[in-house]
C-alpha cells in the first residue's frame, strides 16, 4: 500500500471535498441512524473499487443476512456478478460455521479477529467494512468499552487495509465528548436525514473528520439516483 494512495467513496462531488477520498490504511466510521443508508455508501464504495479499481474487498454484515443485503444492493443497481473475484461478502451464519473450525476456546473477538487474519493472508483484501461496530460490540459482550475499543482499533490499523466501520450513532452522540470511538479512528462520516419541510426530507452526509485532509466539514444533500450516489450544496433549509 503506497502510503499517499487514496481511496475514492466514488460518490460523485465527495471526492473532491476529501481530496481525492480516503487515505489508504485510515479507520473510518461511516456513522448514522437507521435508514440513513450506511451499508448502501459502504457497499457501493467497495463494489466500484472490485469493479473499477480492482480492488479486493471484504464486507463483513453482521445484521442484515448476506441474502438480504446483496439483494437490496442488486436492486440499486450492483450487480454481485460483476465483482464475484473481488468482493467477498460474509455474515453472521457463514462467520459462525467458520468460527466452529478454528476456534480454540477462545473469545468471540479473539476468533472473530484471527479470522479476519487469515483472510488478509489469503485474499490480501485492501479494503474491509465492518457492519455494525455496535451488533460486532454486543457479540464480544464487552466488559471495559473503553479499553477493548482501543485495542480493537489498534488490531483493525495493524491489518494493513482501508476500514470503514459503520456506527449507528447520531450526529448528535458524535459530538459528545465520551464518544470514544469518533476519538480513536482517523475519519468520520456522517449521515442523516433532514426534514426540510413537512412535505420534504433530505438526505445528508457530512464529513466530521479526517486525518491528513483538508476538508469542508459542512453537510451537503446525498442523491441516490440512476445506479449513482452524488452530493450536492444544501440549497434549502
Ligand atoms: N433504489 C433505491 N433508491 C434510493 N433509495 C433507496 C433505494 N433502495 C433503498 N433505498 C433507501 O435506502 C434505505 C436503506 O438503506 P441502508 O440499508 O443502506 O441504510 P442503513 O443506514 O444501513 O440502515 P440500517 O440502520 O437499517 O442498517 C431505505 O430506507 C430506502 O429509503
Ligand atoms: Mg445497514
Amino acid at each position: 500500500m503506497t502510503s499517499n494512495e487514496r481511496f475514492k467513496t466514488y460518490v460523485e462531488g465527495f471526492d473532491k471535498i476529501l481530496e481525492g477520498g480516503v487515505p489508504a490504511g485510515h479507520v473510518v466510521l461511516v456513522s448514522g441512524t437507521p435508514g440513513t443508508m450506511k451499508s448502501s455508501l459502504t457497499y457501493y464504495m467497495l463494489y466500484h473499487h472490485a469493479k473499477e479499481n480492482g480492488k479486493t474487498g471484504i464486507y463483513v454484515t453482521l445484521e442484515q443476512s448476506r441474502e438480504s443485503l446483496v439483494r437490496q444492493m442488486e436492486k440499486m443497481g450492483m450487480k454481485a456478478k460483476e465483482v464475484e473475484d473481488k468482493l467477498n461478502v460474509l455474515d453472521l451464519g457463514l462467520i459462525r460455521k467458520k468460527l466452529k473450525q478454528i476456534s480454540g476456546g477462545g473469545s468471540w473477538m479473539q476468533v472473530f479477529k484471527s479470522y479476519l487474519e487469515n483472510l488478509k493472508e489469503n485474499l490480501k483484501y485492501d479494503l474491509l467494512a465492518i457492519d455494525s461496530l455496535d451488533v460486532l460490540e454486543t457479540m464480544a459482550d464487552i466488559e471495559n468499552r473503553r479499553t477493548e475499543l482501543f485495542y480493537l482499533f489498534e488490531w483493525l490499523r495493524g491489518l494493513d487495509a482501508t476500514v470503514l466501520l459503520i456506527s449507528e450513532a447520531s450526529p448528535e452522540k458524535i459530538l459528545e465528548g465520551s464518544f470514544d470511538e469518533g476519538y480513536l479512528s482517523d475519519g468520520i462520516i456522517s449521515l442523516k436525514m433532514q426534514v426540510v419541510r413537512d412535505v420534504e426530507t433530505q438526505r445528508r452526509i457530512r464529513c466530521v473528520k479526517m486525518r491528513e485532509t483538508n476538508h469542508d466539514p459542512s453537510y451537503f444533500s446525498l442523491l441516490f439516483s440512476g445506479g449513482k450516489f452524488q452530493v450536492t450544496k444544501v440549497i434549502s433549509e
